[in-house]
């Protein structure tokens, strides 16, 4: 009986060796970046209860309401974690880091999950990569963040390719009369717009700003509209420490643009919110976005604490990054049957003294052994050949000059290294 094939399920991603190579670059690089600005790593669960998300990202926000993997197990509705903020600050709170001295700064990395319709670049497993800074409400703070958003795409090669947009969008407590100022001035053409927004109209009238449908961006992008948001006052202290991280930014030389219409996808948000964007990615063009959320410690149970993050989708930045990183294969071992046992002892020795290694025992003909070790961009062929092992020799050919000599087996590691 044939069976048939399992296929793995929409949405999801299989890495494979060839593209992981880039994404451990990328690694790589965020890690060192990371080091330098002194961010620690922290490890949280990809699953959690159900009502973290609900009560930290909000219920009515599209993420909750629409795209989580939730189940029950218990009694209890669990959910794969469809973002990185809601667990790490559930682990600050829970782990006691409230004690830890301050500002607390981490970063973390791994997949998020949402049931959202796969497309180019949207997919319903993906990776985030995030940093978290606890304990400090300064300008200071917000651009540091920001800054080290920019030195990593720097250090990637990519910041000519993003763009940054920076947004007010006040305290939460400020937020109820600027939603219903905001429904005022756009209940006039409440039967016009499309009917998710007439949805958020009631739900959350902050998410209407960002609707793609052209009929009901028109209405936004109105006179009257970008008036309001672009002068609406969010009281003096929120203003002056937005004003004073745009002024931090431009100091450090980024190059950004305001957007009063940037209101991201999750209601935890106070004051400065940030997106960076690419023209080069078709619609899906969000590659990092974050901002400041002052009240989510507090909501999800702990001492109020002041907290800014961002986190970057990796597939997305993943797409933008050209610097393919060749795995280097020092030797790839020539073998046969009669000198397999002495040619497997000689790739071990040769990799515990810190070279990449393959021995080839396939049984295959020498030549086809030589072509597989180009093709894998082998350096040096090592040929442990019947003959020669037995006069206590191997030969060692580099492969991009086709030079080849007989050496002792213990000389060709200094050799290798020598090279
Ligand atoms: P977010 O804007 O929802 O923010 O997601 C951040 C990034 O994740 C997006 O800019 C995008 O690159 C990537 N992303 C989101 N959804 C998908 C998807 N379905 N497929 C591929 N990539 C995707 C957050 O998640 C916040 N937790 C960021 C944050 C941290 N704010 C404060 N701290």
């Amino acid at each position: 009986m044939k069976h048939e094939p399992i296929k793995r399920i929409k949405g999801t991603q299989d890495i494979l060796p060839d593209e992981a190579r880039l994404w451990q670059w990328m690694e790589q690089q965020a890690r060192e970046v990371f080091a330098q600005w002194h961010y620690g790593e922290i490890r949280v669960p990809v699953i959690e209860y159900t009502k973290l998300f609900a009560r930290g990202v909000g219920e009515e926000t599209d993420i909750v309401s629409k795209e989580m993997f939730s189940f029950e197990r218990s009694n209890r509705s669990l959910s794969l974690r469809p973002e990185g903020t809601a667990g790490v600050v559930r682990s600050y709170i829970e782990q006691g880091l409230v004690n830890a001295p301050k500002p607390l700064k981490l970063w973390y990395q791994g997949p998020m999950f949402r049931y959202e319709r796969p497309q180019e670049g949207r997919q319903r497993q993906f990776h985030q990569l995030g940093v978290e800074v606890f304990g400090q409400d300064t300008a200071y703070i917000d651009a540091e963040v920001i800054a080290l958003s920019a030195r990593l795409f720097e250090k990637l090669g990519i910041l000519g390719d993003v763009s940054l947009t920076v947004n007010n969008v006040g305290n939460p407590e400020h937020r109820p009369a600027f939603r219903e100022a905001l429904k005022q001035r756009l209940h006039p053409v409440l039967e016009e717009l499309c009917e998710d927004c007439q949805r958020r109209y009631t739900t959350n009238p902050l998410r209407m700003l960002d609707c793609k449908v052209p009929t009901c961006q028109a209405h936004y992008n109105s006179e009257e509209i970008t008036d309001f948001l672009t002068h609406y006052d969010w009281g003096d202290a929120t203003t002056t420490a937005y004003r004073q991280t745009l002024e931090l930014l431009s100091g450090m030389g980024l190059t950004f643009k305001t957007d009063p219409k940037l209101v991201r996808g999750l209601d935890y948000y106070s004051r400065t919110v940030f997106e960076w964007s690419t023209d080069k990615l078709g619609a899906q063009s969000a590659v990092c976005g974050g901002g400041r959320y002052n009240a989510l410690v507090e909501q999800l149970g702990g001492a109020p604490t002041p907290a800014v993050g961002w986190a970057i989708g990796l597939e997305r930045l993943l797409k933008l990054v050209t610097s393919p990183q060749t795995s280097p294969l020092d030797a790839y071992v020539v073998s046969f049957p009669e000198t397999y046992s002495a040619a497997f002892k000689l790739a071990n020795q040769l990799r515990e003294a810190g070279l990449s290694v393959e021995q080839d025992s396939s049984g295959k003909a020498f030549g086809k052994q030589l072509q597989a070790a180009n093709k894998r961009g082998a350096s040096y062929a090592l040929i442990v050949g019947v003959d020669e092992w037995a006069n206590g020799e191997v030969t060692l050919k580099n492969l991009s000059t086709g030079e080849q000599k007989q050496y002792k087996p213990e000389e060709v590691n200094t050799l290798l290294f020598k090279e």
